[in-house]
């Protein structure tokens, strides 16, 4: 009979608790013991893990967040902190792990595998998407829903008072919220990381708007994107990675004279119920991650790709950010102006 591990690291999102129910459920019926790590890599530094069962699993695929906890540890980890994870393990008698998260969990994970064949199996999560390898992860598609109706909510009032409203969303590196939640709610301009923003060029589309009789805008702005002349570092912003919304909205106000507000959306994006689609993406990840661990596929990855289940190098994954879809960011021009 095995023992395996389950953890959550990084930034939580909608969507983790459908994963360790999966496992649960899919471990039992393996005859696997499943012990879950609390608060991500960090349980495992302090030996802080729980035998989970299905009394403490059921019930929570609708709830946001995660029952296991989480912490943001950031790879390269110190060599005694790797070497204290691995006695841990060994010390706790598991078989292998199932490391559910982004970038910096899964960079971690691999880690581990190369330097003591750590038999780990990851879970891909990133509500920015920003994960290559997988078509999606699970969380952004929540994100999107929720940055959506907010979008909506901000078209109304943007309208009855004229204004211009730049909703910045998450995104750090990749602009997939911005992009998706903007198309769905109709935003007039769509302003992401991967292009540098020519405030110039937002200000005429602006006007157009205007001598077209729209006094009012959406803009929706990934929280990574940089205006061009501007160093991110310039904008501030201690807790969150950059102001940018705030820059924009003055610059816009300094440049065409329209009355602009900004809403941050922030960690509204990642917290509470999740999309059916992550629901179930989550579940047949927590599946596959327990066949995995079967099949002895370790240092990979869960992924889907056409809509299929399958898996990836971890390293795959975390080479580098996931490009956007040029497909979307074409359509979305058409609407941008
Ligand atoms: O990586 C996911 C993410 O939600 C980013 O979009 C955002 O920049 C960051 O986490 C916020 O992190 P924290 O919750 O630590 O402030």
């Amino acid at each position: 009979m095995k023992k395996i591990g389950v953890l959550t690291g990084g930034a939580d999102c909608p969507g983790l608790n459908s994963v360790i129910r999966a496992v649960v459920r899919k471990a039992m019926q393996e005859g696997y013991v499943v012990t879950g790590i609390k608060n991500g890599w960090m349980g495992l530094v302090q030996s802080d893990m729980r035998i989970l069962d299905l009394r403490i699993t059921s019930g929570i695929i609708d709830r946001g967040g995660t029952i296991l906890g989480t912490s943001r540890l950031i790879p390269p980890l110190e060599e005694d902190q790797m070497k204290t994870i691995y006695e841990n393990f060994k010390r706790s008698g598991m078989d292998a792990v199932i490391a559910i998260g982004g970038e910096d969990t899964l960079k971690i994970a691999l880690d581990l595998h190369k330097q003591f064949s750590f038999p780990v199996v990851g879970v891909p999560k990133s509500i920015d998407n920003a994960l290559s390898g997988t078509d999606y992860a699970f969380g952004f598609d929540t994100a999107v829903n929720i940055a959506t109706e907010c979008i909506d909510r901000l078209h109304t009032t943007a309208e009855s008072h004229h204004r211009i409203i730049v909703i910045e969303v998450m995104g750090r590196y990749t602009g997939w919220i911005a992009l998706e939640a903007g198309l769905a709610g109709g935003a007039d301009i769509i302003l992401i990381p991967e292009y540098p923003i020519d405030i110039d060029q937002v200000s005429k589309t602006l006007r157009s708007r205007h001598s077209r009789g729209k006094s009012f805008s959406i803009i929706v702005v990934s929280e990574g994107a940089r205006i061009e002349g501007h160093t991110n570092a310039e904008l501030g912003g201690t807790r969150r990675i950059s102001n940018i919304g705030e820059l924009l909205a003055s610059l816009i106000e300094e440049n065409t004279g329209y009355e602009t507000r900004v809403s941050v959306l922030g960690h509204i994006q990642r917290g509470g119920t999740p999309t059916a689609f992550d629901r179930i993406l989550g579940t047949r990840f927590g599946v596959r991650a327990v066949e995995m661990i079967t099949e002895g596929q370790f240092g990979k990855m869960t992924s889907l790709k056409d809509n299929r289940v399958r898996f990836v190098d971890i390293e795959q994954a975390v080479r580098k950010h996931k490009e956007i879809n040029p497909d979307l960011y074409e359509i979305a021009q058409v609407f941008g102006a």
